[in-house]
């Protein structure tokens, strides 16, 4: 069996960052929240060393989240990160203090002991530049270890206990600030832990496939598929394990971009030889959102629709007792709420959630333990066109939250029209890889404009494309003044309805990518 890495999260708003650069050396890991680690949960995931994520809470406090005593008794190296550091030395017989020297940000480390951790990457006497982000720090080591880094406020920024293959590190190495910390972490899982670094794509495909046959048997199975990469990957994997036991439902509801809905069919039915059935249901939807302008609405109302449509044609296609979706690592990681209450909802993004329970069928999701970018990974893994798998994410409700206010056929044709371009301009710039997502906005405002001798009155469009890791934090993309103008010049005299352009410089927070 592959090396696995255990993550015990303590609620830090980067233990995911964890979990990717570990898989980044080719080792598979999960992380799993601190309150559902057991004896037997350790024992049953079997882990060749375990990291402790960072969190929010102070060790110093009565109600402190415990690192669970089965990590200590599982008899394999340990990493503390930051909290993690902290709770393993107070739990081993440390302590743990306030401090008034906090650090936050950028720091510099002194390396003053060589360490496994540091091995070709960090000499003795070496200055170092870390991330910092703590209050607290630790004061007394337990019996075992000594510190091999310090900092001005930290002491024991970096500590050893070789012996039982113990670390703890007061720094986050998970994150890109800190430049050389990628490199701690492959120490700490290949050196100090011993873990190979054979969880590749292609390992994972054969995996993948061999697992959807097992679950499946010859049972046939249904996925929807929007078109999106993550779909589209699950679904040339599951046909790769199952062949024509799989059929895909591709339900059109008619706020698809410019020729999407053709190019999905062409592909999926003339490339990849899926049998699909292509659904058109836009007069249903668009029907539908008549009128509506309130953004959650709109996206409650698109839920229920596609779902009775893909439960008809589910009907039609008759016998299926799997259905399959693209879920992904991110939507079933348990996270750890730092407050202990729900988060507020800002958008309910997961539109289609009611699929699984009402239609009763087994879930099938080969998915589920990738990260976007390896999905992405996977994808190429499978020869499917970069086109595809290197395409920015789509929101299930389409144009319909593009176009704020009620959406009508003549807002849809418009909109797509001027995307249309702005993706075009964006492709030939050699641009798209570099933008997370880009995409035009239908304002519900006219302006007065003038083109030729007449005077125009017509509707604003709005230009964003942002940059972002997850989706979850983004930034406005920097494009220079000549790519929107030039833009915006092709927009105004090629759409009929358009003539103003304006470009988004909003950031999330405090905006959020989709404007509705
Ligand atoms: P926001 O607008 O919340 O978007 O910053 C973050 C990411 O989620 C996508 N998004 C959605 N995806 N259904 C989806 O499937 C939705 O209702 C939805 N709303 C936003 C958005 O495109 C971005 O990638």
């Amino acid at each position: 069996m592959t090396d696995r890495v255990l993550i015990v999260d303590f609620g830090s708003q980067v233990t995911q960052l964890i979990a990717r650069r570990v898989r980044e050396n080719g080792v598979y890991c999960e992380i799993h929240p601190f309150n559902k680690v057991t004896a037997q949960s350790v024992a049953a995931y079997d882990p060749k060393a375990i990291i402790l994520s960072g969190g929010p809470a102070s060790v110093t406090s009565a109600e402190a989240p415990r690192a669970p005593d089965a990590i200590f008794e599982a008899g394999v190296p340990l990493l503390g990160i930051c909290y993690g550091q902290q709770a393993m030395c107070a739990q081993l017989g440390g302590s743990v203090e306030p401090s008034d020297h906090r650090e936050f940000g950028r720091a510099f480390i002194d390396v003053t002991q060589d360490c496994a951790l540091f091995e070709g990457v960090w000499p003795v006497g070496a200055r170092e530049q870390v991330w910092m982000s703590h209050g607290d720090r630790v004061t007394e080591l337990p019996a075992g270890f000594s510190p091999v880094a310090v900092t001005d406020g930290a002491p024991f920024a970096a500590i050893a206990d070789p012996e039982r293959g113990y670390y703890g590190v007061q720094f986050h190495p998970e994150v890109a600030h800190t430049p050389d910390g990628a490199k701690l972490l492959a120490n700490f899982v290949h050196k100090v832990a011993g873990c190979g670094g054979d969880w590749t794509m292609a390992a994972f495909r054969e995996q993948a496939v061999q697992r959807i046959k097992d679950q499946v048997g010859d049972g046939k199975v249904i996925c929807g598929l929007s078109g999106g990469v993550d779909s589209s990957v699950a679904a040339v994997l599951l046909h790769e394990a199952i062949g024509d036991q799989l059929t895909c439902i591709f339900v059109d509801h008619g706020l698809l971009r410019a020729d999407e809905a053709e190019e999905v069919v062409k592909l999926f039915d003339d490339h990849y030889h899926i049998p699909l059935v292509h659904r058109d249901a836009t007069d249903m939807f668009v029907g539908a959102l008549e009128g509506v302008d309130d953004p959650e609405r709109k996206r409650k109302i698109i839920g229920g629709l596609f779902i009775d449509v893909f439960e008809q044609e589910a009907e039609k296609i008759g016998g299926a007792a799997f259905l399959a979706q693209g879920t992904l690592y991110p939507d079933v990681i348990e996270s750890v709420s730092a407050i202990g209450g729900p988060s507020v909802t800002i958008k309910s993004h997961h539109n289609v959630g009611g699929l699984p329970e009402r239609m009763n069928m087994e879930l099938v999701e080969p998915l589920r333990e990738l990260f976007k970018d390896e999905v992405r990974a996977l994808g190429r893994e499978l020869g499917m066109s970069e086109v595809l798998v290197g395409r920015h994410p789509f929101p299930g409700p389409g144009l319909a939250i593009r176009i704020p206010g009620a959406i009508t056929p003549e807002k849809l044709d418009i909109l797509r029209e001027a995307d249309a371009i702005y993706l075009d301009e964006i492709r030939n710039a050699g641009l798209y890889d570099a933008i997370w997502q880009a995409f035009a906005v239908l304002l519900p405002v006219r302006t007065v404009g003038v083109m030729g001798d007449n005077r125009t009155y017509e509707y604003v469009c709005a230009l964003r494309a942002v940059t972002s890791t997850d989706g979850m934090t983004a930034d406005s993309y920097a494009f220079d003044h000549a790519f929107l103008a030039n833009t915006a010049t092709r927009i105004i005299n090629q759409v009929k309805g358009v003539n103003r352009v304006v470009y988004d410089v909003t950031s999330k927070p405090p905006g959020t990518i989709e404007w509705e």
